[in-house]
């Protein structure tokens, strides 16, 4: 990925943080997923007064994308303060669609070029679809 694109989607990811609905954990996420396409999907942690129904900005950002016919995930940025990783269950929800996606996780409170990964790295021995049909009662 070029400078310029990887700011671009750094700055998507920090524009989303701002609209993250989190009064609960006061932990602000934003994220910014690329596709194939070009196309930059937002997406941020939202919360609810019944806690187990908050939603992380990575799975936002992603079940935009996948609405809106655009599944070829090539990147995704995550804003965070300390730059957190994301969580288990978004690892494995993004890695149905590209196990080897490209993460860059950002300290809000240490801009700079973040931290790159990526989803083979993060989820090494992931549960997939050819597990499932593997064990398909006949
Ligand atoms: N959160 C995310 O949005 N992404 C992650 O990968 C980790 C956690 C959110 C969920 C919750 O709203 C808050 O951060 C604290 O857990």
């Amino acid at each position: 990925m070029t400078e310029p694109a990887r700011d671009q989607l750094i700055r998507a990811a920090l524009d989303a943080q701002k609209r993250a609905y989190a009064p609960y954990s006061n932990f602000p996420v934003g994220a910014a997923l690329r596709t194939a396409s070009g196309k930059i999907y937002p997406g941020a942690n939202v919360e609810n007064a019944s806690y187990s129904l908050a939603i992380c900005a990575e799975r936002v950002a992603a079940s935009s994308a996948v609405a809106a016919g655009d599944r070829d995930f090539t990147d995704i940025a995550i804003v965070s303060r300390g730059g957190a990783p994301p969580c288990g269950a978004c690892r494995q929800f993004l890695a149905e669609f590209n196990p080897t996606l490209r993460v860059i996780m950002v300290d809000t409170e240490h801009q700079d070029h973040g931290f790159q990964s990526t989803l083979d790295d993060l989820l090494p021995n992931r549960f997939d679809k050819s597990k499932v049909d593997r064990g398909k009662r006949p």
